[in-house]
Parts: structure tokens; C-alpha cells; sequence
């Protein structure tokens, strides 16, 4: 973390629009529940957060696409919820970069996943939350994310197309959601975001 920006992920040439990666079918802090903290992932926690992707989604994409990029990106924000000495939950953002704006520092929320039997405690909302933050802290200053259009309003999100803005995939309008992290950041900012060239070869 706080690496400087790769910046070769550009495009400034709105590219067609391909199928969303799979699997789209998107400090320490504590949370209202027992001893849930919400901290940096730690080197020695890859294989834990392997599992922890693994078992929330239908396949192993999403774990395997976060191994690549916390190989091959950087900076990239991976936190994880851990109770009681267990990994439960993992968030990952990575800069994303929006056509004709290749210094506007944007992350992209993904993936981020809650074993199932850890869900609907708060855990993945207490995951944004400080994965917003831990953003805004590193001078990041909007996120996107290709996600469910119930669940991320309640974070600050709206649709990306409020602001101009779209992705290179194929989904539609309401899934593709922005979320400025400093006040006015997107406006006047219209183009597409190209996500890291990882997400496309997981
Ligand atoms: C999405 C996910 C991370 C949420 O984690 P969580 O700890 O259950 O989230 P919270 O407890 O903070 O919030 C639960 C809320 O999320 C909503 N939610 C969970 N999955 C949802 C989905 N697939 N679509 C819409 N809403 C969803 C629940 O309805 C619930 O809403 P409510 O508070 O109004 O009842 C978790 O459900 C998960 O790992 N899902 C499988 C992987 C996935 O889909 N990841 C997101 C990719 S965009």
C-alpha cells in the first residue's frame, strides 16, 4: 500500500463493451458483534482469504482473481473481518482508470466476499465502510463497482451514468455504481473505466 500509481492501465480509447468478469451474477475498526475486527489483510493470510472468496462465490474466479492481483497490483487495499482468530470476510480495491483521466486516482471495489454462514451480520457492510475510508486515506478520490444495485446505495453509490461515466462490460446501467470519496471529484469527468488488465485474464 502507498505505492505509486501504476499508471499503464489507460485507455483512452473507449474500447467494446465485454462480458463482466466472473462471478458477477463486485486501519482497524470494530463492528457490533463480538470480537469482529476489520483490518489490513496480512501476508500470511492468503490462503485464509482464498477460502473465504472460494466459499462465497459458485466458483473459484473470484479467489483466483484475487491471488493475481495481489501478485501483479499495486497499491491495492485488501482488508479482511476477522473473528475470533478467523478469517470471515475480505474486501479488494484496486485502481481502475477512466478514459482521457489517467492521474485521477480511482479505485475499483472487487471482489468482496462473507463466508455464508457469516452473512447478513453487517459483516460486508462494515468491509466497505472501511475500505472506503483506507481509500479516501491513500488520496484515492472515487470508487466504482460492478455489483448489486439494492446493496451498494447504502454506502453512498449511485449509478455511474449519473456522472458520465461507464464501464467497458456489458451490464446494465443501474449494476455499474460510483461513489466520489472527495466532494465533486467525478464532475465534469465523463469516459469509461478500464479495470486492470487482470480481471480480464482470470
Ligand atoms: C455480498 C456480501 C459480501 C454481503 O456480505 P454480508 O456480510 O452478508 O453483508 P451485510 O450483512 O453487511 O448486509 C446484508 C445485506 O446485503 C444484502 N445482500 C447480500 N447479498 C445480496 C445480493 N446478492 N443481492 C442483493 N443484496 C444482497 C442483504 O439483502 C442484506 O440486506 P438487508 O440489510 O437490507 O437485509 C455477501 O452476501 C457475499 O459474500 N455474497 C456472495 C459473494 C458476492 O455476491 N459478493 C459481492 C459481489 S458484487
Amino acid at each position: 500500500m502507498g505505492v505509486p500509481i501504476q499508471a499503464d492501465e489507460t485507455d483512452q480509447q473507449p474500447a467494446r463493451k465485454r462480458s463482466p468478469p466472473g462471478g458477477f451474477s463486485a486501519a482497524q475498526i470494530s463492528v457490533p458483534r463480538g470480537h469482529m475486527l476489520i483490518r489490513a489483510e496480512k501476508e500470511n493470510e492468503r490462503d485464509a482469504v482464498y477460502a473465504v472468496n472460494a466459499s462465497a462465490f459458485e466458483t473459484k474466479s473470484e479467489a483466483n482473481l484475487v491471488d493475481a492481483l495481489l501478485e501483479k497490483v499495486q497499491p491495492v487495499v485488501s482488508l479482511v473481518a476477522v473473528e475470533n482468530g478467523e478469517v470471515v470476510g475480505h474486501i479488494m480495491f484496486s485502481p481502475v482508470f477512466l478514459s482521457g483521466y489517467p492521474n485521477l486516482k480511482m479505485m475499483g471495489l472487487a471482489p468482496m466476499a462473507v463466508t455464508p454462514e457469516h452473512q447478513r451480520n453487517g459483516i460486508g457492510s462494515a468491509l466497505v465502510r472501511a475500505g472506503l475510508e483506507r481509500c479516501r486515506q491513500l488520496g484515492f478520490v472515487a470508487v466504482v463497482v460492478l455489483g448489486h444495485p439494492e446493496y451498494y446505495p447504502r454506502f453512498g453509490f449511485s449509478p455511474a451514468s449519473r456522472f458520465g461515466i461507464d464501464s467497458e462490460y456489458e451490464v446494465p446501467e443501474d449494476v455499474f455504481m460510483a461513489i466520489e470519496l472527495q466532494p465533486g471529484a467525478l464532475i465534469g469527468k465523463t469516459g469509461r473505466v478500464k479495470y486492470n488488465a487482470v480481471f480480464s485474464n482470470v
